[in-house]
C-alpha cells in the first residue's frame, strides 16, 4: 500500500478486518485500548506531537485503537488538538516544517505510518481527508473526481467515466449532477461541494476517510444528507470524524474519544461516553457544562 513491495503489512493486511466486538470490555480513562490490535485499522499508541520541534507537546501520549469499518467521533473543546491528531493520521502536519512526533508510533493496518521508507503522498491514497470548509477545484465535476484518478496515471476514458458515475453514486450525489458533469464545480451548492469533496476522496479508495468538522459550515438539511451518506460510507471505509456538534456524535458514530488539552481523556462506544461516561470532565462535557 505505501510502498509496493508484497511483503509489505500494509498491503498483506489489505483484506477485510473484522470488525470489532461490540462486546468489548469497557474503557477505563486513561487505558483507552478495548479494540484488540488485530481488530484495529489504526493503533495509536503513546503519540505526542509538536508544533515548535518538541517544545511544547499539542498531544500528550494519546493511545488508542481505531476500529475498521466503523466511524469514530473525535470531540474536545477547541484547541484540544482534535485537528492536529486527525492530520497525524495522513502525515498532513508533515507541511508544517516545525512539526514532530515526539514520541510514539501510528500503525496502519500494522505499519508504522512515519517509517522512513512511507511515502506521505501514497499514504494519503489510502488515507483521505475531507476539510471542514468544502474545497472543490475550480473545475468541472467530472475533472473533480476524476482528479486523483488522472494523478495515479488513468486516462482510458471509460474506465475514468466509470469510476466518476461510481463516486458520485456513492456519494449521493450523481442524479443531481449526472446531466451537468462538464459544469463548474463551484455551481454547486455547499452542501452539493462537500458531497463532490468527499467523492473526489473516495474516488482513489482510500481504506480510511479523515473529516474535519465536515458538516460545519452546512445548513440542517445538507448536514442530514451528509450524516446519511457517513452511514452509508461507512460499510465501505473506516471513518473519523471531528466534531462539535454532540448530537452528530451521537447519530453518526460507534465511538467517541474525548480530549481535553492534548489528553485523551475518555474513549469509548459512543452510547457509553455520552450515556454513562467513567470520567466526570467527559461528562461535563458532553452536557455542555464547559467547552
Ligand atoms: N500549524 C500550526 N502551527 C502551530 N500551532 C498549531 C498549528 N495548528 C494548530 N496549532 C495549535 O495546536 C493546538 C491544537 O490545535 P488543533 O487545531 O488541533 O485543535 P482542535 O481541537 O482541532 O480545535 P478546533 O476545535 O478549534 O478546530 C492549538 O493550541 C493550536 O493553536
Ligand atoms: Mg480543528
Amino acid at each position: 500500500m505505501v510502498t509496493t513491495s508484497p511483503s509489505d503489512p500494509m498491503t498483506e493486511l489489505a483484506t477485510p478486518v473484522e470488525s470489532p466486538a461490540k462486546a468489548s470490555p469497557s474503557t477505563k480513562a486513561n487505558n483507552p485500548n478495548p479494540i484488540a490490535e488485530q481488530d484495529a485499522m489504526i493503533e495509536i499508541d503513546d503519540v505526542s506531537f509538536s508544533y515548535d520541534m518538541g517544545k511544547t507537546n499539542v498531544l500528550k501520549n494519546i493511545s488508542f485503537n481505531i476500529p475498521a469499518g466503523k466511524v469514530t467521533a473525535l470531540i474536545g473543546p477547541s484547541g484540544c488538538g482534535k485537528s492536529t491528531l486527525l492530520r497525524c493520521l495522513n502525515r498532513m502536519n508533515d507541511l508544517v516544517d516545525t512539526s514532530k512526533v515526539t514520541t510514539g508510533q501510528i500503525r496502519i493496518m500494522g505499519q508504522d505510518i512515519n517509517a522512513h521508507d512511507v511515502d506521505p503522498i501514497e499514504l494519503r491514497k489510502q488515507v483521505g481527508m475531507v476539510f471542514q470548509k468544502y474545497n472543490p477545484f475550480p473545475k468541472s465535476i467530472y475533472e473533480n473526481v476524476a482528479y486523483g484518478l488522472r494523478i495515479q496515471g488513468i486516462k482510458n476514458k471509460a474506465r475514468l467515466d466509470e469510476a466518476v458515475e461510481k463516486s458520485l453514486q456513492r456519494a449521493a450525489l450523481w442524479n443531481e449532477v449526472k446531466d451537468r458533469l462538464n459544469s463548474s464545480a463551484l455551481g454547486l451548492s455547499g452542501g452539493q461541494q462537500q458531497r463532490l469533496c468527499i467523492a473526489r476522496t473516495i474516488a482513489v479508495n482510500p481504506r480510511i476517510v479523515l473529516m474535519d468538522e465536515p458538516c460545519s459550515a452546512l445548513d440542517p438539511i445538507a448536514t442530514a444528507r451528509i450524516e446519511e451518506l457517513i452511514a452509508e460510507l461507512q460499510e465501505e471505509f473506516t471513518i473519523v470524524i471531528v466534531t462539535h456538534n454532540m448530537q452528530q456524535a451521537t447519530r453518526v458514530s460507534d465511538r467517541t474519544a474525548f480530549f481535553y488539552l492534548g489528553e485523551l481523556i475518555e474513549y469509548d462506544d459512543t452510547t457509553t461516553i455520552f450515556g454513562n461516561p467513567s470520567v466526570t470532565q467527559t461528562e461535563d462535557y458532553v452536557s455542555g457544562r464547559f467547552g
